[in-house]
């Protein structure tokens, strides 16, 4: 357990709750996202937090057996801060009233007017010229009635009691959802809340790192450690962070599937072999993945076949390992969330994503997750801290099944080789052009059907190739990218004359959802 001071976020079902930790992070506090049922009085005791916020959620207040903290979360001492239906919980539990509807429902933008008394928590807020802010409100309850010890600071047409506190208390109440993009001065609000309960930003990737090698070293002892190494900055982050702790007690296992882009093998094996000579086992099993994959085309059918023979080849050349107690593995805190997330997760299974998951249970092996804390911003922020270079600290996320999932249809040698080179004039294109760091993820996708074209004087009957870009924060939603007309039109041109298979170039504009990122 961290010992950095803590702020405890009490979930109760939000949509954006995980934006709430977001920008807590960002400013340098620690806090962690518990679903409201796990919250009780053992646990606030044992959590110890310097401050609590209680999230929107989608239930109403007024519905008997609807969901509430645990009583002693007013009675703590510390500062809370209720948003949307962590504000209405908080009035009902502290003796005021919440109703439904009768016309004051509010969804999307509003705009919030100060009250003549001013509050510490909206400092630099109502500085605009007209004297308001704007924010977002979701809400179909609202306060009728505030609770004892509260003064109204701020008003909206649809919320009389937009923004209420006891400050005696330090207790505030929020109806809106300050965390989201739409309540632009929303950051503001939280950091005079972390000021107003003392955080002194100490949450550094600095300090992160001295720590995690500590907990590492004591996990794992004098034991073998293995991690499946990706390439990806998540596996390299955890890889390198754990040979620092532990040396070469950590061997890392590189398998090529036959399914990765253009150089990336050589890059992978060459950084880690160069700069941290880490003991690595660079298995090329691409005959073995290419074979099984031959003829296939279904897509849940391939990650099967992938998911599975990762996990056969993994534990072929783990066994060859003395004494491997423990399984490295790159979790992030977005997944561990979602694992505990307030409505069980996801109900259909959209993709069977590929991970090395089953893996511990059938090696009877413990697993050594030194990134569960941290979003994939901090992992790039540790990464610096332990000088990953910066070309492997920014890559984009490159998904488990690799190609296979970006060659809709029969997978073919053929197709793959065309695939890596038009893939790699694509992001040599954002590149030169400076778009790469905007950009969450970007590739090529080689589509499963051939047109005709002309070239010189002759016909062509070649693959067609779609160009994926997206922004996201998270890959679980995600809007394409707005290229400029001439940068599609250049790229098209370069693809087609340097990448011989292809004749016809197509742009996807199509964002998430209602399409995912990959083709499949
Ligand atoms: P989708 O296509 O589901 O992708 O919108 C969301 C993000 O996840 C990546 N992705 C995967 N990553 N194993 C992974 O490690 C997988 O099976 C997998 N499928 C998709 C995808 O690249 C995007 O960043």
């Amino acid at each position: 357990m961290t010992q950095h001071q803590r702020l405890l976020i009490i979930d109760f079902g939000s949509q954006v709750t995980q934006l709430i930790a977001r920008r807590l992070r960002e400013l340098s506090v620690y806090c962690e996202i518990h679903p409201y049922q796990q919250v009780d009085d053992a646990f606030l005791a044992e959590f110890a937090p310097k401050a609590i916020i209680l999230s929107g959620g989608p239930d109403s207040v007024t519905r008997i057996g609807s969901p509430r903290p645990p009583k002693s979360v007013f009675t703590l001492g510390v500062p809370v801060l209720g948003i949307c239906y962590g504000q209405q919980v908080m009035m009902q539990e502290l003796g005021g009233l919440v109703e439904t509807g009768h016309g004051t429902a509010e969804f999307g933008r509003a705009y919030v007017t100060p009250a003549a008394d001013r509050l510490p928590l909206l400092d630099g807020w109502f500085n605009g010229a007209d004297g308001r802010e704007q924010v977002w409100m979701s809400h179909g309850d609202h306060v009728s009635r505030i609770a004892p010890g509260f003064q109204v600071f701020g008003t909206s047409p649809g919320a009389p009691f937009a923004i209420t506190a006891d400050p005696s208390r330090n207790f505030f109440a929020v109806q809106f959802h300050p965390e989201v993009h739409h309540t632009p001065n929303g950051a503001k609000l939280y950091e005079n809340f972390v000021r107003l309960a003392g955080f002194t930003g100490d949450w550094t990737m600095a300090s992160y790192k001295d720590e995690a090698i500590a907990r590492i070293r004591e996990q794992v002892g004098d034991k073998q450690v293995i991690c499946g190494l990706s390439g990806g900055v998540d596996s390299s982050v955890a890889a390198v962070l754990i040979h620092e702790a532990i040396g070469d007690q950590l061997t890392c296992v590189f398998v090529d599937h036959g399914l990765l882009r253009l150089n990336e093998a050589e890059e992978v094996v060459t950084m880690f072999r160069d700069n941290y000579n880490i003991p690595l086992i660079h298995a090329d099993e691409a005959d073995l993945f290419l074979g099984e994959l031959d003829g296939v085309s279904d897509p849940e059918t391939k990650r099967k076949i992938i998911g599975r023979l990762f996990i056969d080849v993994f534990q072929k050349y783990a066994s060859q390992i003395d004494g491997a107690e423990f399984l490295a593995q790159g979790t992030l805190y977005p997944d561990v969330i979602e694992s505990v997330s307030f409505s069980g997760g996801p109900s259909v299974t959209i993709k069977s994503h590929h991970n090395v998951g089953g893996l511990p249970e059938k090696m009877g092996l413990k697993l050594v997750e030194p990134l569960r804390e941290l979003f994939k911003d901090e992992v790039r922020a540790l990464g610096r801290e332990l000088r990953l270079p910066e070309k492997f600290i920014g890559r984009h996320p490159f998904p488990g099944p690799g190609l296979a999932i970006r060659c809709p249809g029969e997978i073919t040698r053929e197709k793959l080789e065309i695939l890596r080179r038009a893939d790699a004039v694509y992001i040599d294109q954002i590149r030169r052009h400076g778009l790469y760091d905007d950009i969450w993820q970007a590739f090529a996708a080689i589509l499963p059907m051939r047109t005709v074209g002309v070239m010189g004087d002759g016909r062509t009957y070649d693959f067609a190739l779609a160009l994926r870009a997206v922004t996201s924060v998270d890959g679980m939603t995600a809007d394409y990218y707005p290229f400029t007309h001439e940068f599609l039109g250049e790229t098209s041109t370069r693809i087609i004359n340097e990448v011989r298979g292809i004749n016809r170039v197509f742009y996807d504009c199509t964002s998430k959802p209602p399409g995912t990122i990959e083709l499949e």
